[in-house]
Protein backbone atom coordinates (compact mmCIF):
# COMPACT_ATOMS: atom_id res chain seq x y z
CA UNK A 1 0.00 0.00 0.00
CA UNK A 2 3.00 2.34 0.36
CA UNK A 3 3.15 5.09 -1.41
CA UNK A 4 6.73 5.88 -1.09
CA UNK A 5 8.84 2.82 -1.25
CA UNK A 6 12.04 4.63 -1.58
CA UNK A 7 13.73 4.13 2.12
CA UNK A 8 15.47 6.66 4.15
CA UNK A 9 18.61 5.42 3.40
CA UNK A 10 18.43 6.30 -0.62
CA UNK A 11 18.65 9.78 0.38
CA UNK A 12 22.13 11.62 0.51
CA UNK A 13 23.87 12.39 3.69
CA UNK A 14 21.82 9.53 5.43
CA UNK A 15 23.48 6.29 6.63
CA UNK A 16 21.79 3.42 8.79
CA UNK A 17 22.67 5.60 11.89
CA UNK A 18 21.26 8.64 10.46
CA UNK A 19 18.16 6.75 9.26
CA UNK A 20 17.47 4.83 12.76
CA UNK A 21 17.86 8.11 14.23
CA UNK A 22 14.80 9.67 12.14
CA UNK A 23 12.72 6.46 12.11
CA UNK A 24 13.06 6.48 16.09
CA UNK A 25 12.12 10.27 15.73
CA UNK A 26 8.67 9.84 14.09
CA UNK A 27 10.13 9.45 10.39
CA UNK A 28 9.74 7.16 8.80
CA UNK A 29 9.14 7.57 5.36
CA UNK A 30 11.04 9.89 2.72
CA UNK A 31 7.40 12.12 2.71
CA UNK A 32 6.97 12.73 6.09
CA UNK A 33 11.22 13.85 5.77
CA UNK A 34 9.87 16.36 3.10
CA UNK A 35 7.25 17.54 5.35
CA UNK A 36 10.09 18.35 8.08
CA UNK A 37 11.90 21.37 8.98
CA UNK A 38 15.40 22.09 9.00
CA UNK A 39 15.91 22.40 12.88
CA UNK A 40 13.68 19.02 13.28
CA UNK A 41 15.91 17.43 11.47
CA UNK A 42 18.78 18.91 12.89
CA UNK A 43 18.04 18.15 16.20
CA UNK A 44 16.47 14.23 15.65
CA UNK A 45 19.05 13.27 13.30
CA UNK A 46 22.03 15.19 14.97
CA UNK A 47 23.61 16.43 12.08
CA UNK A 48 24.74 20.12 10.74
CA UNK A 49 22.38 22.39 9.10
CA UNK A 50 23.83 22.04 5.17
CA UNK A 51 23.56 18.05 5.72
CA UNK A 52 19.69 18.59 7.47
CA UNK A 53 18.81 20.87 4.33
CA UNK A 54 20.13 18.51 2.12
CA UNK A 55 18.29 15.43 3.26
CA UNK A 56 14.80 17.54 3.32
CA UNK A 57 15.91 19.12 -0.34
CA UNK A 58 15.72 15.54 -1.49
CA UNK A 59 12.91 13.97 -0.07
CA UNK A 60 11.00 17.17 -1.57
CA UNK A 61 12.06 15.96 -4.85
CA UNK A 62 11.54 12.86 -4.35
CA UNK A 63 7.74 13.04 -3.38
CA UNK A 64 6.99 15.76 -5.60
CA UNK A 65 6.72 18.46 -3.24
CA UNK A 66 9.35 21.27 -4.87
CA UNK A 67 7.27 21.92 -7.62
CA UNK A 68 3.56 23.45 -8.39
CA UNK A 69 1.37 21.61 -9.96
CA UNK A 70 -1.95 22.54 -12.77
CA UNK A 71 -5.19 23.04 -11.37
CA UNK A 72 -6.66 20.37 -13.71
CA UNK A 73 -3.62 18.08 -11.78
CA UNK A 74 -5.71 18.85 -8.68
CA UNK A 75 -8.98 17.98 -10.11
CA UNK A 76 -7.48 14.79 -11.12
CA UNK A 77 -5.92 13.88 -7.91
CA UNK A 78 -9.63 15.06 -6.37
CA UNK A 79 -11.56 12.66 -8.39
CA UNK A 80 -9.17 9.93 -7.06
CA UNK A 81 -10.45 10.67 -3.57
CA UNK A 82 -11.89 7.47 -1.80
CA UNK A 83 -15.15 7.85 0.06
CA UNK A 84 -17.20 5.39 2.49
CA UNK A 85 -20.48 5.88 3.37
CA UNK A 86 -21.89 6.38 6.40
CA UNK A 87 -24.88 4.15 6.12
CA UNK A 88 -27.10 7.29 5.80
CA UNK A 89 -27.85 8.78 2.16
CA UNK A 90 -28.69 12.34 3.36
CA UNK A 91 -25.09 12.27 5.56
CA UNK A 92 -22.99 10.84 2.81
CA UNK A 93 -24.79 13.64 0.85
CA UNK A 94 -24.16 16.60 3.19
CA UNK A 95 -20.17 15.17 2.96
CA UNK A 96 -20.38 15.33 -0.54
CA UNK A 97 -20.20 11.55 -0.95
CA UNK A 98 -18.96 9.55 2.34
CA UNK A 99 -16.06 10.80 4.43
CA UNK A 100 -13.12 11.24 1.89
CA UNK A 101 -9.57 9.67 1.66
CA UNK A 102 -6.56 11.67 1.92
CA UNK A 103 -8.33 13.57 4.56
CA UNK A 104 -8.98 14.22 7.80
CA UNK A 105 -12.85 14.60 9.40
CA UNK A 106 -13.78 15.37 12.36
CA UNK A 107 -17.08 15.12 14.48
CA UNK A 108 -17.30 17.35 17.31
CA UNK A 109 -20.48 17.58 19.45
CA UNK A 110 -22.05 16.92 23.10
CA UNK A 111 -22.01 13.65 24.41
CA UNK A 112 -24.35 11.51 22.95
CA UNK A 113 -24.31 12.71 19.55
CA UNK A 114 -23.40 9.57 17.59
CA UNK A 115 -19.26 10.46 17.18
CA UNK A 116 -18.58 6.77 18.57
CA UNK A 117 -21.10 5.14 16.76
CA UNK A 118 -20.30 6.55 13.10
CA UNK A 119 -16.51 5.80 14.21
CA UNK A 120 -17.54 1.95 14.60
CA UNK A 121 -20.13 2.40 11.33
CA UNK A 122 -17.46 3.72 9.51
CA UNK A 123 -15.01 0.70 10.42
CA UNK A 124 -17.34 -1.74 8.94
CA UNK A 125 -18.45 0.19 5.99
CA UNK A 126 -15.00 0.67 4.90
CA UNK A 127 -14.96 -2.98 4.41
CA UNK A 128 -17.57 -2.94 1.73
CA UNK A 129 -17.04 -3.43 -1.43
CA UNK A 130 -16.70 0.25 -3.86
CA UNK A 131 -20.23 -0.50 -5.10
CA UNK A 132 -21.53 -0.63 -1.44
CA UNK A 133 -19.80 2.27 -0.82
CA UNK A 134 -16.49 0.88 0.71
CA UNK A 135 -13.19 0.16 0.03
CA UNK A 136 -12.78 -3.10 0.57
CA UNK A 137 -10.04 -1.89 3.20
CA UNK A 138 -9.29 -2.60 7.04
CA UNK A 139 -9.56 0.01 9.75
CA UNK A 140 -7.56 0.86 12.84
CA UNK A 141 -8.86 1.85 15.47
CA UNK A 142 -7.17 4.03 18.47
CA UNK A 143 -9.69 4.23 21.47
CA UNK A 144 -8.88 7.48 24.07
CA UNK A 145 -11.87 6.39 26.19
CA UNK A 146 -12.45 2.74 26.16
CA UNK A 147 -15.81 3.10 24.26
CA UNK A 148 -15.22 0.90 21.40
CA UNK A 149 -17.66 -2.09 21.06
CA UNK A 150 -16.87 -5.62 19.47
CA UNK A 151 -20.47 -6.46 19.80
CA UNK A 152 -21.61 -2.98 18.38
CA UNK A 153 -19.84 -3.80 15.20
CA UNK A 154 -20.85 -7.75 15.08
CA UNK A 155 -24.38 -6.21 14.70
CA UNK A 156 -23.50 -3.56 11.99
CA UNK A 157 -21.56 -5.48 10.27
CA UNK A 158 -24.37 -8.38 10.28
CA UNK A 159 -26.67 -5.74 8.86
CA UNK A 160 -24.80 -5.44 6.00
CA UNK A 161 -24.15 -8.50 5.31
CA UNK A 162 -20.48 -8.74 6.18
CA UNK A 163 -19.14 -11.89 8.61
CA UNK A 164 -19.60 -10.44 11.72
CA UNK A 165 -16.02 -12.24 12.69
CA UNK A 166 -14.13 -11.15 9.78
CA UNK A 167 -15.13 -7.54 10.05
CA UNK A 168 -13.99 -7.71 13.68
CA UNK A 169 -10.73 -9.80 12.20
CA UNK A 170 -10.24 -6.68 9.78
CA UNK A 171 -10.17 -3.96 12.79
CA UNK A 172 -6.56 -3.44 14.36
CA UNK A 173 -7.75 -1.58 17.92
CA UNK A 174 -5.58 -0.22 20.48
CA UNK A 175 -6.81 1.59 23.43
CA UNK A 176 -4.54 4.14 24.82
CA UNK A 177 -4.34 5.75 27.75
CA UNK A 178 -2.06 8.83 27.30
CA UNK A 179 -1.23 11.61 24.78
CA UNK A 180 2.27 9.71 24.71
CA UNK A 181 0.99 6.58 23.51
CA UNK A 182 -1.39 8.08 21.51
CA UNK A 183 0.85 9.66 19.32
CA UNK A 184 2.95 6.63 19.05
CA UNK A 185 -0.09 4.52 17.77
CA UNK A 186 -0.62 7.20 15.59
CA UNK A 187 3.70 6.61 14.12
CA UNK A 188 2.96 3.02 14.60
CA UNK A 189 0.13 3.01 12.10
CA UNK A 190 2.13 3.94 9.56
CA UNK A 191 3.57 0.73 10.05
CA UNK A 192 1.08 -1.80 10.25
CA UNK A 193 -0.27 0.59 6.77
CA UNK A 194 2.80 -0.32 4.76
CA UNK A 195 2.13 -4.19 5.81
CA UNK A 196 -1.95 -4.17 5.58
CA UNK A 197 -4.64 -2.23 3.40
CA UNK A 198 -5.70 -0.09 6.43
CA UNK A 199 -8.32 2.59 4.62
CA UNK A 200 -9.27 4.04 7.89
CA UNK A 201 -8.21 5.46 11.07
CA UNK A 202 -10.27 6.57 13.79
CA UNK A 203 -8.96 8.16 17.27
CA UNK A 204 -11.61 8.24 19.27
CA UNK A 205 -11.72 10.84 20.85
CA UNK A 206 -8.65 13.12 19.64
CA UNK A 207 -8.43 15.61 22.77
CA UNK A 208 -9.80 13.82 26.03
CA UNK A 209 -5.81 12.87 26.90
CA UNK A 210 -4.59 16.41 25.88
CA UNK A 211 -7.43 18.31 28.00
CA UNK A 212 -6.79 15.84 30.99
CA UNK A 213 -3.13 16.29 30.79
CA UNK A 214 -2.42 19.75 29.90
CA UNK A 215 -4.67 21.87 32.57
CA UNK A 216 -4.53 25.71 32.79
CA UNK A 217 -3.26 28.44 30.80
CA UNK A 218 0.10 28.82 31.22
CA UNK A 219 0.31 24.96 29.45
CA UNK A 220 -1.63 25.90 26.62
CA UNK A 221 1.05 26.83 24.13
CA UNK A 222 2.86 23.45 24.86
CA UNK A 223 -0.65 21.46 24.10
CA UNK A 224 -0.91 23.01 21.30
CA UNK A 225 2.30 22.68 19.70
CA UNK A 226 2.28 18.64 20.77
CA UNK A 227 -1.82 18.13 18.84
CA UNK A 228 -0.67 20.02 16.28
CA UNK A 229 2.58 17.91 15.20
CA UNK A 230 0.28 15.05 16.26
CA UNK A 231 -2.50 16.37 13.74
CA UNK A 232 0.10 16.48 11.02
CA UNK A 233 0.75 13.16 11.51
CA UNK A 234 -2.60 12.27 10.73
CA UNK A 235 -2.68 14.61 7.72
CA UNK A 236 0.79 13.10 6.77
CA UNK A 237 -0.79 9.25 7.07
CA UNK A 238 -4.07 10.36 5.03
CA UNK A 239 -2.05 11.50 2.20
CA UNK A 240 0.94 9.13 2.51
CA UNK A 241 -1.09 6.27 2.61
CA UNK A 242 -5.07 7.13 0.60
CA UNK A 243 -6.89 6.55 3.78
CA UNK A 244 -9.34 8.37 5.62
CA UNK A 245 -8.74 9.98 8.68
CA UNK A 246 -12.11 10.09 11.34
CA UNK A 247 -11.30 12.25 14.93
CA UNK A 248 -13.99 12.39 17.27
CA UNK A 249 -14.11 15.64 19.46
CA UNK A 250 -16.86 16.30 22.30
CA UNK A 251 -17.92 19.55 22.93
CA UNK A 252 -20.74 20.92 25.56
CA UNK A 253 -23.75 22.13 23.73
CA UNK A 254 -24.28 25.58 24.54
CA UNK A 255 -27.29 27.07 22.17
CA UNK A 256 -25.90 30.55 23.17
CA UNK A 257 -22.93 30.40 21.21
CA UNK A 258 -24.41 28.29 18.41
CA UNK A 259 -22.42 28.77 15.39
CA UNK A 260 -20.02 31.13 17.08
CA UNK A 261 -17.47 28.65 17.35
CA UNK A 262 -18.14 25.46 19.65
CA UNK A 263 -15.04 24.26 19.71
CA UNK A 264 -12.76 26.89 20.89
CA UNK A 265 -12.97 25.67 24.57
CA UNK A 266 -11.40 22.37 24.09
CA UNK A 267 -9.52 22.52 20.27
CA UNK A 268 -8.62 25.89 20.61
CA UNK A 269 -7.07 27.29 16.95
CA UNK A 270 -4.95 24.62 15.96
CA UNK A 271 -7.69 22.06 15.49
CA UNK A 272 -9.94 24.56 14.40
CA UNK A 273 -7.76 24.48 10.95
CA UNK A 274 -6.34 20.59 11.11
CA UNK A 275 -9.16 19.19 9.99
CA UNK A 276 -10.37 18.95 6.13
CA UNK A 277 -14.00 18.49 6.79
CA UNK A 278 -15.89 19.09 10.56
CA UNK A 279 -19.07 17.73 11.16
CA UNK A 280 -21.39 18.89 13.92
CA UNK A 281 -23.79 16.75 16.00
CA UNK A 282 -26.56 17.12 18.02
CA UNK A 283 -29.37 15.39 19.49
CA UNK A 284 -32.97 15.68 18.09
CA UNK A 285 -36.17 14.39 19.20
CA UNK A 286 -34.43 10.22 19.64
CA UNK A 287 -33.41 8.58 17.73
CA UNK A 288 -32.56 11.43 15.87
CA UNK A 289 -29.35 13.14 15.19
CA UNK A 290 -28.72 16.16 13.08
CA UNK A 291 -25.18 16.72 11.59
CA UNK A 292 -23.85 20.01 10.14
CA UNK A 293 -20.80 21.37 7.85
CA UNK A 294 -19.20 23.03 9.50
CA UNK A 295 -16.48 25.87 8.35
CA UNK A 296 -15.65 23.87 4.58
CA UNK A 297 -13.79 25.19 1.99
CA UNK A 298 -15.68 22.87 -0.19
CA UNK A 299 -19.10 22.36 0.85
CA UNK A 300 -22.33 24.38 1.81
CA UNK A 301 -23.28 24.83 5.36
CA UNK A 302 -26.12 22.42 5.37
CA UNK A 303 -28.18 19.75 8.11
CA UNK A 304 -28.58 16.47 7.27
CA UNK A 305 -30.69 14.09 9.88
CA UNK A 306 -30.34 10.54 10.29
CA UNK A 307 -31.29 8.06 13.18
CA UNK A 308 -28.87 5.60 15.04
CA UNK A 309 -30.69 1.78 14.93
CA UNK A 310 -29.76 -1.34 16.46
CA UNK A 311 -27.89 -1.80 12.73
CA UNK A 312 -26.37 1.78 13.05
CA UNK A 313 -26.46 4.87 11.10
CA UNK A 314 -29.44 5.15 9.23
CA UNK A 315 -31.32 7.40 6.69
CA UNK A 316 -34.84 8.89 8.49
CA UNK A 317 -37.68 6.39 7.55
CA UNK A 318 -39.87 8.71 5.24
P1 LIG B 1 -19.41 10.89 23.93
O1 LIG B 1 -18.32 9.95 23.55
O2 LIG B 1 -19.95 10.64 25.29
O3 LIG B 1 -19.04 12.31 23.73
O4 LIG B 1 -20.67 10.62 22.96
P2 LIG B 1 -20.71 10.16 21.43
O5 LIG B 1 -21.02 11.33 20.59
O6 LIG B 1 -19.54 9.34 21.09
O7 LIG B 1 -22.03 9.26 21.45
P3 LIG B 1 -22.18 7.78 20.93
O8 LIG B 1 -21.75 7.67 19.54
O9 LIG B 1 -21.61 6.85 21.91
O10 LIG B 1 -23.77 7.68 20.92
C1 LIG B 1 -24.45 7.03 21.93
C2 LIG B 1 -25.90 6.94 21.50
O11 LIG B 1 -26.03 6.07 20.37
C3 LIG B 1 -26.76 6.33 22.57
O12 LIG B 1 -27.25 7.32 23.43
C4 LIG B 1 -27.87 5.70 21.76
O13 LIG B 1 -28.83 6.67 21.48
C5 LIG B 1 -27.20 5.35 20.46
N1 LIG B 1 -26.88 3.90 20.44
C6 LIG B 1 -25.76 3.31 20.86
N2 LIG B 1 -25.84 1.97 20.71
C7 LIG B 1 -27.03 1.72 20.19
C8 LIG B 1 -27.72 0.53 19.83
O14 LIG B 1 -27.20 -0.57 19.95
N3 LIG B 1 -28.98 0.66 19.31
C9 LIG B 1 -29.55 1.88 19.15
N4 LIG B 1 -30.77 1.95 18.64
N5 LIG B 1 -28.95 3.01 19.50
C10 LIG B 1 -27.71 2.94 20.02
MG1 LIG C 1 -17.89 8.70 22.15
Amino acid sequence: MSKDKIELEDLPGIGRATAEKLRSAGFKTVRSLAMASIDEVCTMAEVGEATARKIIEAARELSGLDRFITGEEVLEMRQRVGKITTGSKKLDELLGGGVETRAVTEAFGEFGSGKTQLGHQLCVNVQLKPEMGGLEGKAIYIDTEGTFRSERVSDMAAAVGLDPREALRNIFYVRVFNTDQQIAMVKKAEELAEKEPVRLVVVDSLMAHFRAEYIGREMLAERQQKLNRHLMDLHLLADSFDLAVYITNQVQADPSMFFGDPTRPIGGHVLGHAATTRIYLRKSKAPRRIARIYDSPLLPEREAVFVITVDGIRDLEA
